[in-house]
């Protein structure tokens, strides 16, 4: 069996509490994988001006794998006063690092699963007609563009004369012309035919492997004729490679609204970026929300997985620790599929599965208790012992 090597990026707050349960549950599975610790996250930003040391890169170039936790991000003003003093002044500009190692490597294709597991009491429940409450089996998987779109980062307050001259020949933007610069921002959403390309065909390639009947390219052609306009395109275009497989479309906003209504109905669903942000929170929110929404950033050779959630930095130093490790657990369990230990990801989620069926440790989250340090004296499940069941079951 190959052996693995994968970059470890546990990053900042709690990303550094659940990385390593993650190991320990991908160790219990037997994965034969050597793990490269790599830095980055605020600390590497404070002392060394740069939040992706050229260090990670360095080791994701050559491992092409890795596990990620979670970053804090701070404004602008507030990254620049915490950094050390021999750096201010000194041209350092914060960036985020997991947006920076997207574009770095071109991981523009993520990948967030959003499935319901039995028995979870934070899943979505609807009234039925007669009265009573149904909880619909959602099974949902949203593939989000992750490079560019509305977060390709072309943006500025006050735009410089040669911008504003390039928009003015424009005819919608003659009502800003006008407009002071102090008070004008803009954001540019670009969109490629062959971004779109990749993250549809991705869509639509896990829709044959894995059975779903359909794909749903989730955009707003009908405002954002041009960006929207090209995804939808290209969605159609590549959905006559897969005859076997409907291609649904649906606007975001109406998307929002449907996606309380009827859930189950949606199987693969892809966007563009910030779109597929939004439909992926969304999602995940029918299914648990931060505490199991886990996600896969996907290159054409360079692959990483992380939580969807932020390092929660109010929670780091809680002793014992109380967040949910599943997020970061389902992620690794995406890692294995991606090396194609598919038999050890389905082990994973199996166990993950049954534990919270037995529903006898939950964490904080899934207790819907407000977090903090009393939480377990109400009989919430430390981080570690969540872990620990699902080891048990894995035994
Ligand atoms: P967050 O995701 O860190 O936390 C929001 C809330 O969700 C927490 O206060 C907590 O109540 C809950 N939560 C998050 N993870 C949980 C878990 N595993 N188990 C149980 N409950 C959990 O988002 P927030 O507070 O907006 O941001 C905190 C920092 O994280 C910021 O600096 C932000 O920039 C950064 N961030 C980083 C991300 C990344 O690394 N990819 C993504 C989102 C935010
Ligand atoms: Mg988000």
């Amino acid at each position: 069996m190959k052996r693995h090597t994968v970059v470890t990026m546990p990053g900042d707050g709690i990303g550094k509490v659940v990385l390593p349960e993650a190991l320990r549950v991908l160790d219990a599975v037997g994965f034969e994988a050597d793990y490269v610790p790599a830095e980055v996250g605020w600390q590497c930003w404070t002392q060394q001006g740069n939040a992706l040391p050229q260090a990670t890169i360095d080791l994701l170039a050559q491992h092409r794998l890795g596990l990620f936790g979670a970053i804090t991000s701070k404004p602008k003003k507030a990254a620049e006063a915490e950094l050390a003093p021999e750096l201010k002044g000194k041209g350092h500009s914060y960036f985020s690092p997991i947006v920076a190692l997207r574009q770095r490597f071109g991981l523009d294709v993520c990948i967030r699963p959003c499935r319901s597991f039995a028995g979870n009491p934070l899943n979505f429940i609807r009234k039925t007609a007669s009265g009573g409450f149904e909880e619909p089996a959602v099974d949902a998987v949203i593939f989000r563009q992750n490079t560019e779109g509305m977060y390709a980062g072309i943006e500025w307050s006050d735009p410089p004369a040669l911008v504003r001259e390039a928009l003015a020949s424009h005819p919608k933007y003659k009502p800003f012309a006008a407009v002071a610069g102090a008070d004008l921002a803009i954001s540019v959403r670009v969109v490629t035919r062959s971004a779109c390309r990749r993250i549809c065909a991705a869509a639509f390639e896990y829709a044959r492997k894995h059975g779903y009947r359909s794909v749903t390219v989730c955009e707003k052609p009908n405002v954002l004729r041009e960006t929207s306009g090209l995804m939808e395109e290209v969605a159609k275009e590549v959905q006559r490679e897969f005859s076997e497989i409907a291609l649904w479309s649906t606007n975001i906003d109406a998307q929002m609204m449907w996606l309380t209504k009827n859930p189950e109905d949606y199987g693969v669903v892809v966007a563009t970026n910030l779109f597929g942000d939004i439909a992926s929170d969304a999602f995940a929110g029918l299914v648990g929300g931060l505490g199991f929404a886990c996600s896969g950033n996907l290159g054409a050779e360079v692959a990483v997985f992380e939580p969807t959630h932020g390092s929660a930095p109010k929670y780091e130093q809680l002793e014992p620790s109380i967040v949910n490790p599943i997020a970061m657990i389902l992620s690794a369990a995406m890692l294995l599929d991606h090396v194609g230990e598919t038999q050890k990801a389905e082990r994973v989620r199996a166990a993950v599965a049954a534990v919270v069926k037995a529903g006898t440790v939950r964490t904080y989250d899934m207790l819907r208790l407000p977090g903090g340090a009393g939480v377990v004296s109400k009989g919430a499940a430390t981080t570690q012992q969540m872990t620990d069941a699902i080891l048990a079951e894995l035994r």
